[in-house]
């Protein structure tokens, strides 16, 4: 079927979503994603993807560990610097290191750690299907949202 839509119209759809903001991180770096979906509660299942050819898969996934960060409406900065090349990316944001390794970042909504579920390739993306190991949210922090390629927040109630 002939594609009737330029890559401009697809983005502006796919940008029509509104998501929220988070950093993947693992054992050496992180960087930003908002194609986090939470799959399944039982078991307890996450999915996003990795552009291969941005991001080093191979290495993030060595340790078959990663975490996700979900970042709150005051880390737009953070959101920022992960999406970059930064080698020093991760020494300049606050963090801690797991028990697993992992880089947890400090100040977030909250953070789950994950281990590898299932890892899809499709074209240039890995979808990264990971399982729930441990979790922690801080229920006073409001979320960072990403809409039509602009940062948001939500209203006070
Ligand atoms: C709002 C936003 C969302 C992003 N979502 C993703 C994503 O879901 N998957 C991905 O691979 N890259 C995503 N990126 C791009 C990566 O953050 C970027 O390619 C990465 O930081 C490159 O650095 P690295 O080589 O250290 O991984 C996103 C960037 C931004 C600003």
């Amino acid at each position: 079927m002939a594609a009737y839509f330029d890559n401009t119209a697809l983005k502006k759809a796919f940008g029509s979503f509104a998501t929220g903001v988070a950093v993947a991180t693992s054992h050496s770096s992180g960087f930003t994603i908002n194609s986090f979906s939470s799959l399944s509660l039982s078991p307890p299942l996450i999915i996003f993807n990795i552009y291969k050819t941005e991001t080093d898969h191979v290495d993030f996934l060595k340790n078959n560990s990663f975490a996700i960060n979900f970042l709150s409406r005051e880390q737009e900065d953070v959101s920022r610097l992960f999406a970059t090349k930064d080698p020093e990316k991760a020494n300049k944001i606050q963090h801690s290191i797991s028990e697993n390794q992992n880089i947890i970042l400090n100040d977030t909504l909250g953070h789950i750690e994950l281990s590898v579920f299932q890892q899809i390739d499709i074209a240039d993306h890995v979808l990264v299907i990971g399982q729930v190991q441990n979790l922690k949210t801080d229920e006073s922090k409001k979320p960072l949202i990403y809409y039509r390629s602009k940062y948001q927040s939500l209203k006070d109630e």
